[in-house]
């Protein structure tokens, strides 16, 4: 039990996130008058004596870790009224933040695998495994280059069971992790970054920290977990019999060479895999030097070694920019059937048939629910948009193509811009394509023309 002087030595601040063990506050030692963050745990830890125990033991042996890419534990607080970790206070953003914003090219890549691999080494030869190595537990420190000083959370740490949670929603960004409990009471990971030999209850070792290593930065490399699915029963059979589809797929940019050793990082045995966090440490640095070279020599580099390019384009953007063209769409339709005999009338008038009228009287209400669903996906952020859209799209062509035709009914007034509006309308469904890819990787479908244009 800790004595009064320690229960005021921490003075808290404010609230700098939640986790599935509970809140994490940023506070101020007022001993040694540095920030630190507190990692408040739930109530159990306290009442179950074995489970206190053995998170005490795991801080204390974690806080022996001393390296730059690391969050330092200082310390494990039991108090009458609450348990608290002690960190290192980390500034910047999670790695989970920067995810859905920032496209990272193979050279941000590489550094960030680079140190988060040392990272791991040096815990690794202190006999430390992570065991729940994932985007929210990675910290972007800022830095004159990004991205930045990159910081491990939550080393060796082992969590407390919480009742299974199935509520994962598609995509698996903010889907509620599922956990798994290897050991009665305790927690070794969550799901989604999980290693097959966690899920079928072996122990995680280095191999297993590597693993989830490989997929942090295959997430880097696509903006997407290939083995999140619809429930984290589909996520775990994905784990432990799906291949990841090659990182080209989604992002055409990336070097075939990071390829092959996020795939070796996610064999489905441990054997298959690095050795060790160093040889992955080595094997990075060898494709960063080679990208390095490549880009100096005046020759032009091949294209497969081309460091990948940020997009311009940001992912809340592109989602932004699509939402409008959604709602520019729907409102057309809207005014179209509001005024459908106008519309009949017009036709006829103009035209002597009523043929165009019913032509966008059918596309209106066809393309309403249709609108209102990409809407909705690109509301929620579906992980997979881009290839929903892929799917969507040869029906969204013949629709937006049909639609083109709407301007013709302005024929009296537009006059010669009749045709200008009808050609805007006609490069509406491709230019939200090359966004839609853009923003969203086109899983398992074809890149779009800009995407292979860059990559060549
Ligand atoms: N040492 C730290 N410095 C700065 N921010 C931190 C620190 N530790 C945690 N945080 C912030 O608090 C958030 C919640 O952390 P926490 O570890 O409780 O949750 P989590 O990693 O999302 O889930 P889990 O409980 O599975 O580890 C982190 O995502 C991060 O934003
Ligand atoms: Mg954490």
């Amino acid at each position: 039990m800790t004595s009064e002087r320690d229960t005021d030595r921490y003075q808290i601040e404010r609230e700098i996130g939640r986790g599935g063990m509970g809140r994490v506050f940023l506070a101020r030692d007022a001993r040694l008058g540095r920030h630190v963050a507190l990692k408040m745990l739930p109530a159990q830890v306290k009442h179950d004596a074995e489970i206190s125990r053995r998170l005490g033991q795991e801080a204390r042996a974690a806080s022996i870790l001393n390296h730059p890419g690391v969050a330092t534990v200082y310390d494990f607080v039991e108090r009458a009224e609450d348990s608290f970790i002690v960190f290192e206070y980390v500034e910047g953003k999670t790695l989970r933040e920067q995810l859905g914003v920032h496209r990272f090219s193979a050279n941000e890549i590489l550094s960030a695998g680079i140190q988060l691999a040392e990272a791991l080494a040096a815990a690794h030869d202190q006999g430390i495994i992570h065991r729940d190595l994932k985007p929210e537990n990675i910290m972007l420190a800022p830095g004159p280059e990004r991205p930045g000083r990159v910081k491990i959370l939550d080393f060796g740490l082992a969590k407390m069971h919480r009742p299974l949670t199935a509520s994962s929603t598609a995509g698996g960004a903010t889907a509620e992790t599922l956990s798994v409990s290897t050991t009665p009471g305790l927690l070794v990971g969550t799901v989604n970054y999980m290693a097959p030999e966690q899920l079928q209850g072996e122990a995680a070792d280095a191999r297993s920290d590597l693993y989830a290593l490989g997929l942090v930065l295959y997430e880097m490399a696509t903006n997407i977990n290939p083995f999140v699915g619809r429930t984290p029963a589909s996520t775990i059979a994905s784990i432990l019999h799906q291949e990841a589809p090659p990182i080209s797929k989604c992002n055409p940019l990336a070097p075939p060479e990071l390829d092959r050793i996020l795939h070796r990082c996610l064999s489905k045995r441990p054997g298959e895999r690095y050795h060790s966090a160093r040889d992955l440490v080595a094997e990075l640095s060898k494709l960063r030097r080679e990208l390095a070279e490549g880009s100096d020599s005046s020759k032009v580099a091949s294209p497969s070694l081309a460091p990948a390019v940020a997009l311009a384009i940001s992912r809340g953007r592109a989602r932004a920019l699509m939402m409008f063209i959604q709602t520019g769409y729907l409102v057309m339709y809207a005014s179209e059937l509001y005024k459908v005999h106008e519309v009949l009338r017009v036709s006829r008038e103009l035209y002597f048939s009523e043929f165009l009228g019913y032509l966008l009287t059918l596309a209106a209400v066809c393309g309403a629910p249709v609108r209102l669903y990409l809407l909705s996906a690109l509301g929620f952020d579906y992980a997979d948009l881009g290839e929903k859209f892929r799917r969507l799209f040869p029906a969204l062509l013949v629709l937006d193509i049909s639609w083109v035709a709407s301007p013709l009914l302005f024929l009296g007034q537009l006059r010669g811009l009749t045709l200008l509006c009808a050609g805007a309308l006609a490069f509406l469904p491709f230019a939200q394509r090359t966004v839609l890819y853009a923003a969203y990787a086109p899983t398992g479908g074809h890149t779009s023309a800009v995407q292979q244009k860059l990559a060549g």
